[in-house]
């Protein structure tokens, strides 16, 4: 996967370098490189934003310097109607944005599929709204993306998050690609993963669950899928309201209905006036 990031600060992306995403550009699984914006800016001061038309407080990134970047980046720049192989490996853009739809397991699933990836990092009030528009007119998959309910001070941390969510799935990236399929927001049926314990068993008075010393593999998974709905019944019930009833099986129903849902329906509800139980 190849991975461009345009940024005022692009040495702010040496963390890339480093731990499992280091290893993976050493292998050749991923060319990651950062540019500075005001590599294409023009002016002496290389300006790379304005004050907002219709007032207000900040500064709003230009169009014109982004477009320039981006352009030789996407290879807009080259007049030849591009092949079909070009048209299948096209460049996704990706502009993180606070005043964008949420950034999720599944939004990282799917882009770990492509092949060239071109973040944006807007700093200051963000980037001229034309921006997204202007490339999404020359046909550009572009997605805004909020990684949560919180205003950074810039899109370089939203990228590294996104970054870090969408490599790790790339294969050959893990070590152990069952660490994957078993862990938070993965599958159709979406859980909180399950509590991890290591040795010693019992640490400063505090023991781990016994069955998970037991053997009985049949008991250990059981345990954690129980832990899984129990603690994503308390945490995110919203994902629980999510799951489909017809693929929960008959002890998943019965652990639901003990914490306070009804699993007759299409997906589970909340008894009437049930008392959502707490761990204990
Ligand atoms: N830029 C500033 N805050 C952000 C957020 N929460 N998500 C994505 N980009 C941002």
């Amino acid at each position: 996967m190849r991975i461009d990031i345009v940024s005022v600060f692009p040495e702010y992306f040496h963390n890339l370098d480093l731990s499992l995403l280091g290893k993976a550009q050493e292998h050749g699984l991923l060319q990651v490189q950062a540019h500075d914006l005001r590599d294409w800016t023009h002016d002496i001061h290389h300006s790379v934003d304005d004050t907002p038309v219709g007032g207000g407080a900040g500064m709003v990134m230009q169009p014109e310097v982004w477009a320039e970047c981006l352009d030789e980046l996407l290879g807009m720049d080259d007049a030849a109607e591009p092949t079909k192989a070009e048209q299948a490996s096209a460049p996704v853009l990706i502009l993180p944005n606070p005043s964008a739809p949420l950034f999720t397991q599944r939004d990282a699933t799917e882009l770990s599929h492509a092949e060239h990836l071109i973040f944006g990092c807007g700093r200051y009030e963000g980037y001229d709204a034309r921006l997204p528009e202007y490339y999404r007119d020359q046909h550009i998959d572009v997605r805004e993306y909020s990684i949560g309910d919180y205003v950074l001070n810039g899109g370089e941390v939203a990228v590294c998050v996104m970054l870090e969510a969408i490599t790790r799935l790339l294969p050959g990236f893990m070590g152990n690609p069952n660490s994957i399929v078993e862990e938070s927001y993965t599958g159709a049926q979406s859980l909180l993963e399950h509590r991890q314990y290591t040795k010693p068993a019992l640490w400063r008075g505090h023991e781990a669950p016994p069955v998970l010393l037991s053997g009985d593999h049949a008991k250990v998974d059981r345990f954690r899928r129980d832990d899984a709905l129990t603690r994503t019944s308390e945490i995110r019930p919203d994902l629980i309201e999510a799951l489909n009833c017809a693929e929960l099986d008959k002890a998943d129903r019965k652990t639901l209905m003990s914490l306070g849902w009804e699993v007759s329906g299409t997906h589970p509800k909340p008894l009437a006036d049930a008392h959502m139980k707490q761990r204990a």
